[in-house]
């Protein structure tokens, strides 16, 4: 069992070779394509937008990552997004860390709040001390030339998890290779699809929270 002391956090600019694990440990809780993960992930600088990686110190392995926005509109805030930890390291401490670390970095900037958004960490946010708050935005800088949708992430802590395709509309004037007598009038249209049912999990409720720090 390795000691937190055989870990660091570091910042992904100071080393772009973890860029690549960064994106399939994001990937492996998020899935989506390994180029556009890490478009999303590349803009790091210490003056936010950053992207921090929990690593171990004989720096082969990237355990954690958590990226953090400025709030637009309050020079003093930070927005956290992406935390995730790696699954076979999780409930050891490191998502705690990883947060300190976070929260201490901004800090060292001069902002003095934190916000995030959740859908289902509620109990780990709270143990960490954040509590609830009202929503913000995050300033978001496209540095590309050309952006892809994929780009375009929720503000929330988690990841936007892609809705269902709408079904298509009946199109009642579509010809099709069987004749239809003239004399005879238009089949009805067919009945409208059932509405898709959305399961509801209690705590799958998304909120804000803050930290004071
Ligand atoms: C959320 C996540 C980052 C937490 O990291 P972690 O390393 O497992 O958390 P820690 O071990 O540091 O836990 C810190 C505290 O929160 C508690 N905690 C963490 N996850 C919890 C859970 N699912 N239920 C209840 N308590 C939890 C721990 O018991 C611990 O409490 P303690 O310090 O009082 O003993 C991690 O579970 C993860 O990567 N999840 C998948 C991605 C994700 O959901 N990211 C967050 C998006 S908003």
């Amino acid at each position: 069992m390795q000691m937190a002391d055989d870990y660091e956090v570091l910042e992904l600019q100071f080393r772009p070779d973890l860029l690549e694990p960064a994106a399939h440990l994001l990937n492996e809780q998020w899935p989506r394509s390994l180029e556009a993960r890490k478009h999303s992930i590349s803009d790091s600088k210490t003056d936010l937008p950053v992207s921090l990686l929990l690593i171990t110190k004989d720096k082969e392995r990237v355990i954690g990552f958590v990226r953090i926005f400025k709030v637009a509109n309050r020079s003093n805030a930070g927005l956290i997004e992406s935390l995730v930890i790696s699954p076979d390291m999780r409930r050891c401490g490191f998502g705690r860390r990883l947060m300190e670390a976070a929260e201490a970095h901004v800090k060292r900037l001069g902002y003095t709040t934190m916000h995030l958004s959740t859908n289902d960490q509620h109990i780990f946010y709270k143990r960490i001390g954040y509590i609830e708050s009202t929503s913000v935005n995050a300033v978001r800088k496209c540095t590309a030339i050309h952006q892809t949708s994929d780009d375009e992430d929720d503000s929330s802590c988690n990841e936007a998890i892609d809705e269902p395709l709408p079904e298509p509309s009946p199109n009642v004037n579509d010809s099709t290779d069987t004749p239809i007598a003239t004399s005879l009038p238009p089949p009805p249209p067919p009945p409208p699809p059932p509405p898709l049912l959305v399961p509801k999990i209690d705590d799958t409720v998304t909120k804000w929270y803050i930290k004071h720090l």
